[in-house]
């Protein structure tokens, strides 16, 4: 994400949000950007996901909260900046969310839209694609809003739609295994997270149909490899 931090490398910034913070690796990387700030919160509807981030940054500056990114508790204005990271197709209603993100960021402040997405990626980051919709789908039969990655232009359209000015686009494809090593590594472990959620859905009416892709996925990944998915970065204002 070296770009991004490029593009905020001069910013001196009181208060940043990050809603559907996980376990705050988009925080580690706003925290490698800003020249300075002073506090960065990370909100998510998730306890554990949250436990995850306190251990994983340990910073002074930098808080975790229990909230959902569609009732946030602040006050209107009061963030610099506002950033949402691969958690868009996450949310059961993004535009509550949206609403909320214009309400609590000051008029001048800056949206930081991160997601990665779907259409025009090479062979090897489509397993990464696939690997994800099959995942979002097991989860969504279990009852976890978990929708496919959208196509790079539907989250253009979905932003401008929800009222926000496009300042800058992006596009990030970071490098993810070192080496062949490396990745044969993730691959062997991702295969066995396939009998891992399968298990999960082991009484449900489409197992047989998800033993199947799960199959033509592991061909995937073996003729293919894996990279990570290329993802968007939007800037944004209000
Ligand atoms: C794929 S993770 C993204 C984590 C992190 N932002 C990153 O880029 O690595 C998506 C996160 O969104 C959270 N989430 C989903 N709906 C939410 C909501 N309404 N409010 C806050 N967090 C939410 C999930 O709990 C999950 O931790």
């Amino acid at each position: 994400m070296k770009v991004l931090q490029d593009e905020i490398r001069n910013l001196e910034v009181d208060k940043v949000l990050d809603i559907g913070t996980g376990a705050g690796d988009f925080i580690k990387i706003l925290k490698g950007g800003f020249k300075k700030f002073n506090h960065i919160i990370g909100v998510d509807s998730s306890k554990k996901a949250l436990e995850m981030g306190r251990e994983n940054i340990q910073d002074d500056r930098i808080e975790f909260r229990y909230m959902s990114g569609d009732r946030l508790e602040f006050d209107d204005s009061e963030f610099d900046v506002v950033s949402v990271s691969n958690s868009m197709h996450h949310f059961k209603d993004h535009s509550k969310v949206f609403e909320e993100v214009k309400r609590v960021l000051k008029p001048d402040g800056m949206v930081i839209v991160n997601e990665m997405f779907c259409d025009n990626q090479s062979k090897s980051q489509l397993s990464h694609v696939y690997l994800h919709h099959y995942m979002a789908e097991i989860d969504t039969i279990m009852g976890i809003v978990h929708r496919p990655t959208y196509k790079k232009q539907e989250i253009i359209d979905l932003l401008e739609d929800e009222g926000l000015k496009i300042i800058r686009i992006f596009e990030v494809k970071d490098e993810v295994f070192k080496n062949v090593e490396e990745e044969k590594k993730e691959i062997e472990a991702l295969k066995k997270l396939f009998d891992k959620r399968l298990k999960d859905i082991e009484e449900h009416e489409r197992y047989d149909e998800f033993v199947g892709r799960a199959k033509d996925i592991r061909e995937h990944l073996d003729k293919y490899g894996i990279a990570g998915a290329t993802q968007l970065v939007i800037i944004a204002s209000k």
